[in-house]
């Protein structure tokens, strides 16, 4: 994808509460499995899109949210969400790479990533990131897996163009491992989440298309959609709730100011 694309791709999803599958109950279930999730105090959320998961994330902990993405429109659009909710003191955007770890910071209680570690290579994101938690700190991140050992024909040729180190679940399981962290939890996203997802971008699909005509991109994203409509059994997202060695749990009251 050349960048123009890339940037008529993003637009369509400037307005849309999610960037990709995910929804609030499945930020709150994923939360809900990270050791002592209530006291966090250092979050911060790589490729947070428009906030979906970085406002559950504000308000659910009390915690300071540090929001990372490459696309400076979402931001702008989370920067509106979190004044609206109140949240606006609570959460710092910052427009990053998130590939490079070192200018986001350190000693983080809870790396949040969904449905973004990805766009770096999957065991590259898990490698780089984990430098940025203290011991005991926990990372949930959100992947695109095979359910299916055989999947269907029409999914496995899409993906093998669009995501080719595409993988199953055990596997990403063992390169957590690999990578330095502790399986806390995992489950697979609801269908509802993919239904909402593709929902949200039907009328920005719509405008654009009356707007710049019929673009191979939006043809792409049509795609996506039928396939994960005939073939969505086969695969979806993993939800990997992790956490590096050392002292478990939230950051101990003495390192609380
Ligand atoms: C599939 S979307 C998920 C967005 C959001 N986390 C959600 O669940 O709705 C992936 C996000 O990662 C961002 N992104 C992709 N590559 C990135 C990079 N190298 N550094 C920072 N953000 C990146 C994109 O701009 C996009 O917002």
């Amino acid at each position: 994808m050349d960048a123009d694309e890339l940037k008529l791709l993003c637009e369509l999803f400037e307005g849309t509460p999610r960037q990709g599958p995910g929804s609030v109950e499945t930020t709150r279930r994923a939360l809900g499995l990270v050791p002592g999730f209530s006291r966090v105090e250092r979050v911060l959320d790589l490729g947070c899109g428009t906030g979906g998961s970085t406002l559950v994330l504000a308000k659910d902990t009390g915690a300071h949210v540090t929001a990372v993405d490459i696309h400076p429109p979402f931001l702008a659009a989370l920067r509106v969400h979190a004044e609206k909710r109140g949240l606006g003191d609570r959460i710092t955007t910052v427009a990053a790479d998130m590939a490079d770890a070192a200018s986001l910071g350190a000693d983080f209680d809870l790396i949040w990533a969904e449905g973004s570690a990805y766009s770096i290579g999957f065991v590259n994101a898990l490698r780089a990131w984990r430098p940025l938690l203290r011991a005991g700190g926990c990372l949930v991140v959100t992947e695109l897996v095979w359910f299916v050992d055989e999947p269907a024909e029409r999914a496995r040729a899409f993906f093998a163009s669009e995501y080719p180190d595409m993988r199953d679940e055990a596997t990403r399981i063992d390169q957590a491992r690999s990578a330095g962290y502790e399986l806390i939890a995992s489950f697979r996203l609801p269908a509802e989440d993919w239904h909402a997802y593709y929902a949200g971008v039907e009328a920005p699909l719509r405008d654009a298309i009356a707007q710049h005509g019929e673009l191979p991109i939006y043809a792409a994203t049509r795609l996506e959609r039928e396939i994960y409509e005939a073939c969505g059994e086969d695969y979806g997202y993993l939800c990997l709730v992790l956490q590096v060695g050392g002292r478990s749990g939230a950051r101990p009251a003495a390192e609380r100011q």
